[in-house]
C-alpha cells in the first residue's frame, strides 16, 4: 500500500523520501517509482526500522539533506503489533 501511495505521489509531481525495513523492498520500490517522477522531482531512499527511534531519526535527517523540506508524512508499515511507530 505504501508503494502505491508513493506512485501516485510521484505521478502528481512530488519529490519523495522512501523508506523500508527491507533492503530489496526498497529496492523494488525505486526502481518502480523512478520512472514516474517529474523532471524536477527527486527520490531518495534509505532503509530503516521506524520501530526504532535513531533509524527512524537518521532517514528524516537523510530525507531533509536529499530533498529540502518535508511536507507530508505518509507511514504505511506492516505487520507491526504493539510497537511503536516513529
Ligand atoms: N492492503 C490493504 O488493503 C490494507 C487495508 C487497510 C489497512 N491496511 C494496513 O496497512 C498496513 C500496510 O499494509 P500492506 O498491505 O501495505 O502491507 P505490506 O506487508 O504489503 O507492506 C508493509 C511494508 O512495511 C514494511 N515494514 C514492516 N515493518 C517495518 C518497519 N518496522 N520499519 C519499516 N518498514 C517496515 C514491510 O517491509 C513492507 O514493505 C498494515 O498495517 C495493514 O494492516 C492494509
Amino acid at each position: 500500500m505504501g508503494r502505491a501511495v508513493a506512485e501516485l505521489f510521484a505521478r502528481e509531481g512530488a519529490s519523495l523520501v522512501l523508506t523500508d525495513i527491507s533492503g530489496s523492498r526498497l529496492t523494488d520500490s525505486v526502481a518502480a517509482i523512478t520512472p514516474l517522477l517529474r523532471t524536477s522531482a527527486k527520490l531518495t531512499a534509505q532503509r530503516a526500522d521506524i520501530t526504532q527511534a535513531g533509524e527512524a531519526a537518521a532517514m528524516v535527517a537523510a530525507g531533509h539533506a536529499a530533498i529540502g523540506q518535508v511536507d507530508i508524512a505518509v507511514n504505511i508499515v506492516g505487520g507491526i503489533k504493539a510497537k511503536v511507530l516513529f
